[in-house]
């Protein structure tokens, strides 16, 4: 069969690999390839097995694999057929050099920019869906400009909103897709072909368009507004606790002011996942770039009040557990970032259990996912850890338990058995409000949840 269009996606992780997925599934008659460095993990999309957790991931995967979605290993291959080429690789913090610990390590986009140049043998669409700082659109365009004076690349904006654990419900139906380019004739032109591959499935008010510089620079600021609703109410959350207001009915009285709205109002023990916290170090360091030095003390400030709470959680369990946890044995229920993933990446329940073992506890830690990539995380740990899958033999003989992630599972365990397996005075801390505390109380934990009054026996 002959293909409209040839689409290629250079990275295959948790952006590339879902939506990539969903344009194959979406549109057929497109041929959909993608690509990466690391060959097992293009074994792994090949696999009944994928790299990565994803509610309903595998069967739209299934379903188009080896009709019009590939993953594949030659780059170059990948590369030389495509019509459209998105940019979906890694942007991580930078470790090193000027800009060390807030900068985007920009090197993997450079990269794909030097390959796509080196293989392509006629005109391209290149699209940035990773998540890069303002005017990185410039750059890769002056790459690709460098030589091959005979073949024409445009370069497009089109950053990701997804959230993992709900990425294809994201990519169906987003609340909306943002395009930018160039406002050039073929800048406009090269925005149009995107505007129709995502016209497949989403309505055109869905897909808004814009100047380059703005949608690069959107995706960093939804982010940031993401992160600092969280932190408000984190910050908001130890106040209650000081003063026996409940976070909870804060934040539903707050939220129902439509200007204010009711989403990501609830309090936890901080943010995690691969972004929020680099897209606003990057944020940071932008503003500090152009000598902006208020503003990036201000989105510091999100930053802060994240890393405070999870550090305030830890000594919450120290203040109430007597100031000592030095070989007490306590459960951390998920090590994922949230629920519905297997991700770990800066995840806070890895904080909280390496700050655990700096305290000498003993830590047993569950999760229904995340289990391989907690081995990985912490193979370097020092102190006395154990991986547990079942969760009821991962608490058993604790003192406490720390609830991390937000897994539908920790809300309706027995927590009679639970408790009657522990040591005594057993203690909960719930860093994701989502059990019944009144009930554990009455069963006979003592409960510390976050920015509510706690229930305590003595
Ligand atoms: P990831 O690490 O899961 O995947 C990136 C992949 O790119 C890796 O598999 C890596 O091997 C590959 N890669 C790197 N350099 C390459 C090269 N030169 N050639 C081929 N492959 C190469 O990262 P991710 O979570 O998918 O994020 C990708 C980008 O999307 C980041 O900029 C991130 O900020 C952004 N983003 C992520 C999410 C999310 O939920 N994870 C959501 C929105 C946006
Ligand atoms: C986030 C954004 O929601 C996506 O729009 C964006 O595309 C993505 O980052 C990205 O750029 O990578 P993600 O990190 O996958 O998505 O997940 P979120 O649902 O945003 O959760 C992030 C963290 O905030 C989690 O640790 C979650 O538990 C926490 N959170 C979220 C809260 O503590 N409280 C809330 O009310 C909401």
């Amino acid at each position: 069969m002959k293909f409209e269009k040839e689409i290629l996606c250079i990275g295959a992780g948790y952006v590339g690999g879902p939506t990539m997925a969903m344009i194959a599934s979406k549109c057929p008659q497109y041929r959909v390839t993608v690509v990466d460095i690391i060959p097992e993990k293009i074994d792994q999309w090949n696999s009944a097995d994928l790299p990565i957790y994803e509610p309903g991931l595998d069967k739209i995967v299934k379903q188009a694999r080896g009709k019009n979605l590939f993953f594949s290993k030659d780059i170059g291959a990948g590369i030389k057929a495509a019509d459209i080429v998105f940019v979906s690789v890694n942007t991580p913090t930078k470790t090193f050099g000027a800009g060390a610990g807030m900068a985007a390590d920009l090197q993997y986009v450079e990269k794909t920019a030097r390959q796509i140049l080196e293989y392509s043998e006629s005109s391209k669409i290149v699209v940035e869906k990773s998540t890069i700082p303002v005017r990185t659109a410039q750059a890769i365009k002056r790459i690709l400009v460098s030589d091959k004076s005979d073949v024409h690349f445009e370069v497009l904006s089109n950053p990701e909103f997804l959230a993992e654990g709900t990425a294809m419900r994201d990519l169906e139906n987003p609340d909306r897709v943002l395009i930018g380019s160039q406002e050039t004739d073929s800048g406009l032109k090269a925005r149009n072909e995107l505007v129709e591959i995502y016209a497949n499935w989403l309505p055109k008010d869905k897909i808004i368009t814009s100047n380059i510089w703005s949608s690069e620079l959107s995706k960093l600021v939804a982010n940031a507004f993401l992160a600092q609703r969280i932190s408000s109410i984190n910050a908001v959350s130890s106040l209650c606790e000081e003063t026996d207001a409940d976070v909870g009915e804060v934040a539903r009285a707050v939220g129902l002011d439509s200007r204010i709205g009711s989403k990501f109002l609830q309090a936890s023990i901080g943010f995690g996942g691969s972004c929020f916290q680099k897209d606003l170090l990057n944020l940071v360091y932008l503003y500090r770039h152009y000598g902006l030095n208020e503003e990036a003390d201000y989105w510091e400030g999100v930053l802060k009040i994240n890393e405070n709470q999870m550090d305030r959680f830890v000594k919450n369990m120290l203040r109430n557990m007597f100031n000592t946890l030095a070989g007490k044995r306590v459960c951390v229920f998920g090590l994922a970032f949230k629920a519905n993933t297997g991700d770990t990446r800066n995840t806070p329940s890895l904080t909280v259990v390496e700050k655990l073992l700096a305290e000498q506890a003993e830590v047993a830690i569950t999760d229904p996912k995340a289990l391989d990539n907690a081995a990985r995380d912490l193979k370097d740990a020092k102190g006395n850890y154990e991986l547990i899958s079942d969760p009821y033999e991962a608490a058993g003989g604790c003192h406490a338990i720390a609830i991390m992630t937000e897994w539908e599972l920790y809300r309706d365990l027995d927590y009679q058995k639970i408790f009657d397996s522990m040591q005594k005075p057993a203690f909960i801390f719930d860093g994701r409000n989502i059990v019944d505390h009144d009930k554990l109380f009455e069963i006979g934990f003592n409960v510390f949840p976050i920015g509510k009054p706690k229930k305590v026996h003595f």
